[in-house]
């Protein structure tokens, strides 16, 4: 029988994780360490260890943690020495598209090289059991018809037996965003199909993709940090912020991560896989569901809408897609969040922080 993050054993397996620092990759490294994995993360800067490792939330955990420096993801066999001896890795770094990134150095690379540095890494590392890689929807859906579409055409749906579309491989990459979903598409395709490619390989794949994440981010410690490394969504809602009004689906940070590490599971999820970390959005119109979240904040923080700690958004956003997730809450024994208590959420949250 194959460990199961749910029972109790004495020496849980080791996991190396990629962008510990991150919002994702720090909820997975907390669910980890409580579920008594021992943990090696990956991590390209010494500030970003620093980081983890002041925060009380990780301290008494310490011993079960150690960390390995990867300055370039990219860079050839950047992920050998940190793969030795593990039983499972979750690989979530990649790059945020910066207006001011480079789109093919800076984004389009770190995912293209350094999912394949992790899978080559799986592969010369023989203790690997099962790779978990963060995908993401912009990775499902062709960029021509996103920039194309308008607020009324037909939203593709997106489900675990979604692919990544087939790109030309001449496709123009001109701005960031661009880069960011043909990189997840790129990195998506290599990861879907591994199995066939490799099937002598001694480790198997899955993949989990997830909406926007909403919810704490535990790093955080004030409102203003808060007000600029929130998602878009939560700050459109709470905000009217209206920077990037469209978004695919969402999913609270604890779900996000439970997706990760009940990937680990063998006996819940076969290899090959991939997982929809986001509530299910098909049949739900956004402009109930971003109103009905709204008055919530209403009613459930009144005295801080009246002192405009919250200015909220009362016109939603736009959806791109329609999202089914029903077959990933039946294997992993989960209730996706919905998106007003996501919402809610997000608003506690924010309130319990410094001023
Ligand atoms: C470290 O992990 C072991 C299992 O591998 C567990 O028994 C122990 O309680 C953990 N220690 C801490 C400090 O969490």
């Amino acid at each position: 029988m194959s460990p199961s993050p749910v029972t109790n054993e004495k020496q849980r397996p080791l996991v190396l994780i990629t962008g510990a620092n991150g919002t994702i990759g720090f909820a997975n490294l907390l669910l980890l360490l409580t579920h008594n994995y021992r943990v090696r993360c990956a991590l390209r800067r010494p500030s970003a260890i620093t980081q983890i490792t002041s925060s009380p939330l990780i301290t008494p955990y310490l011993p079960n943690l150690t960390f390995i420096l990867v300055p370039s993801i990219a860079a050839p066999n950047a992920y050998d020495a940190a793969a030795q001896d593990v039983t499972f890795i979750i690989h979530t770094a990649g790059a945020i598209p910066l207006p001011s990134a480079n789109p093919i150095t800076d984004v389009l690379e770190p995912y293209v090289e350094g999912t394949a540095n992790m899978l080559s890494a799986a592969l010369k590392s023989l203790s690997v059991k099962r790779l978990v890689v963060t995908g993401a929807m912009a990775g499902l859906v062709d960029p021509a018809t996103l920039w194309a579409e308008g607020n009324n055409a037909p939203k593709p749906r997106l489900s675990e037996t979604s692919r990544p579309p087939d790109l030309p491989d001449d496709v123009v990459i001109d701005h960031p965003p661009k880069a960011y979903m043909v990189g997840k598409n790129r990195a998506m395709t290599m990861l879907s199909g591994f199995a066939e490619q490799h099937p002598e390989a001694h480790f198997d794949v899955v993949q989990v993709v997830p909406g926007t994440v909403t919810g704490g981010m535990d790093l955080v410690e004030t409102r203003e940090e808060a007000r600029r490394k929130m998602d878009r969504v939560s700050s459109g809602a709470l905000f009217g912020e209206t920077y990037g009004n469209r978004f695919f689906g969402v999913v609270g940070v604890a779900d996000c991560a439970r997706c990760h590490v009940g990937a680990l599971d063998v006996g819940r999820v076969r290899g090959g896989e991939m997982l929809v970390a986001a509530w299910t959005s098909v049949g739900r119109d956004v402009g109930w569901f971003w109103r009905d979240a709204v008055e919530r904040i209403e009613g459930q923080f009144a005295e801080e809408v009246d002192d405009g700690v919250y200015t909220l958004g009362r016109k939603p956003f736009t959806m791109l897609v329609q999202v089914d997730s029903r077959r990933t809450e039946e294997m992993l024994g989960i209730e996706f969040q919905s998106f007003g208590d996501q919402i809610v959420r997000a608003a506690e949250w924010y309130r319990d922080l410094k001023g």
